[in-house]
């Protein structure tokens, strides 16, 4: 940290879109308080059964749930965080790797802000410390003089860090993770005696992501795979459950935004199933489909519904209709391959075509989809 005293930041009143520390305090309050006579692993704010009501809800707490996935799943990757290993989430894009880190990470330390964004220009100064050159040319290296980055902050705070998509980083400063995941040490040669060595305090680990769609985890070293425990974040298997999960996100996110608009039953059921099922290369019936190259995830899902309204609210009088929804998936479609934009105009004409009831009316919208 710098010896001239540093000015704290202004942090606006409207947070665009605050961490899960800030916007569930009260929830993660409630849950300390109700833990007091839990044991907790050494350094976590919380006991390892708070955590898991923090991620999957609570209803004599008030803790509302966030994360869709299976029980058995999650105990695993909190234990997998008391132990002397890191957390390797892995999965398809859009299935809430970064959202469950940081759901963990507010649980666990209340801060999910120790975060490195894995990128090819990633170095071991970004992940580890670097210098404030005019105090390190004035006094030499020295503790003043050093600029903690997210690892050497985690380790002395006894925090998590968060490595976000680390198969994107080149394998040699994925490997800076070695000596600190196994001996739980960092070493600092530029400093003098006993200030050479950093050890790790309690509560530091590390949980790391990587997407399957990009550079994958195959190139990663065999031995810093042995420093992780690896689990695979599945994409919502149940329709109901995925309805369920975009109705109440784009909800809270209209509402964040003062949109008084909210995506009804029907338009809940027509957008979800669209992604589900061309998601799965196949109709909630069991008939194939094409598969798309993009992955169609539920992260998309959350983030057309949330469109869609605004765009009935700004256009429409608030009145969603699926011709919302239909611009709005072509954003979505249109990424990776024009090729999908013609499968799903086929989705259009050989499943949607032949339902009842509001598919009709999204039927009727497909002009919205020729170019
Ligand atoms: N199982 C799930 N539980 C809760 N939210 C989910 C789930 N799957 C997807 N989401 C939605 O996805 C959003 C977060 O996606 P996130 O960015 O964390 O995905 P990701 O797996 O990290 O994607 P990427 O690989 O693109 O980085 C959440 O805010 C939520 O709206
Ligand atoms: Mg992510």
């Amino acid at each position: 940290m710098s010896a001239k005293k540093r000015e704290t930041i202004k942090q606006p009143v409207d947070i665009q879109r605050p961490p899960a520390e800030i916007l569930y305090a009260a929830e993660l309050d409630r849950l300390d308080e109700a833990d007091r006579n839990e044991v907790r692993p050494a350094g976590w704010r919380l006991s390892p059964r708070s955590t898991l009501a923090f991620i999957l809800g609570d209803e004599n707490l008030n803790v509302a749930p966030k994360f869709v996935g299976k029980r058995s799943f999650l105990e695993r990757c909190i234990v997998a965080l008391a132990t002397n290993r890191g957390l390797m989430l892995i999965g398809e894009p859009g299935t809430a790797k970064s959202w469950l880190s940081e759901l963990l990470a507010a649980a666990i330390c209340r801060d999910s802000s120790l975060l490195i964004q894995g990128s090819a220009g990633v170095t071991e100064d970004h992940i580890k410390y670097s210098w404030n050159y005019a105090l390190l040319l004035a006094e030499g290296p020295s503790l003043q003089s050093l600029v903690p980055a997210p690892l050497y902050r985690g380790m002395t705070e006894g925090r998590l860090v968060r490595f976000e998509e680390i198969t994107r980083c080149p394998p040699e400063i994925q490997d800076t993770l070695l000596s600190i995941l196994s001996d739980r040490v960092m070493s600092l040669p530029e400093l003098p005696g006993d200030e050479r060595t950093l050890y790790a305090a309690n509560g530091f680990n590390v949980i790391a992501t990587a997407n399957v769609r990009d550079r994958g985890v195959n190139e990663m070293s065999a031995a810093l795979k042995r420093r992780f425990n690896f689990e695979t974040v599945p994409p919502i298997a149940v329709l109901k459950e995925e309805i369920e999960l975009v109705r109440r996100e784009s909800e809270r996110m209209l509402d964040r935004v003062g949109i008084p608009v909210a995506l009804g039953p029907d338009m809940l059921e027509i957008l979800v199933t669209t992604f589900h099922e061309l998601r799965q290369a196949k109709t909630i019936d069991g008939k194939g489909l094409e598969p798309l190259s993009t992955p169609m995830s539920t992260a998309e899902a959350v983030s057309t519904a949330f469109a869609a309204g605004i765009h009935a609210n700004y256009f429409d009088a608030g009145r969603m209709e699926p011709k919302h929804i239909v611009q709005h998936l072509i954003g979505t479609v249109l990424k990776d391959s024009t090729d999908d934009i013609k499968k799903l105009r086929r989705y259009f004409s050989h499943v949607v075509k032949n339902r009842t009831g509001i598919w009709k009316k999204y039927y009727e919208e497909r002009e919205l989809l020729e170019d």
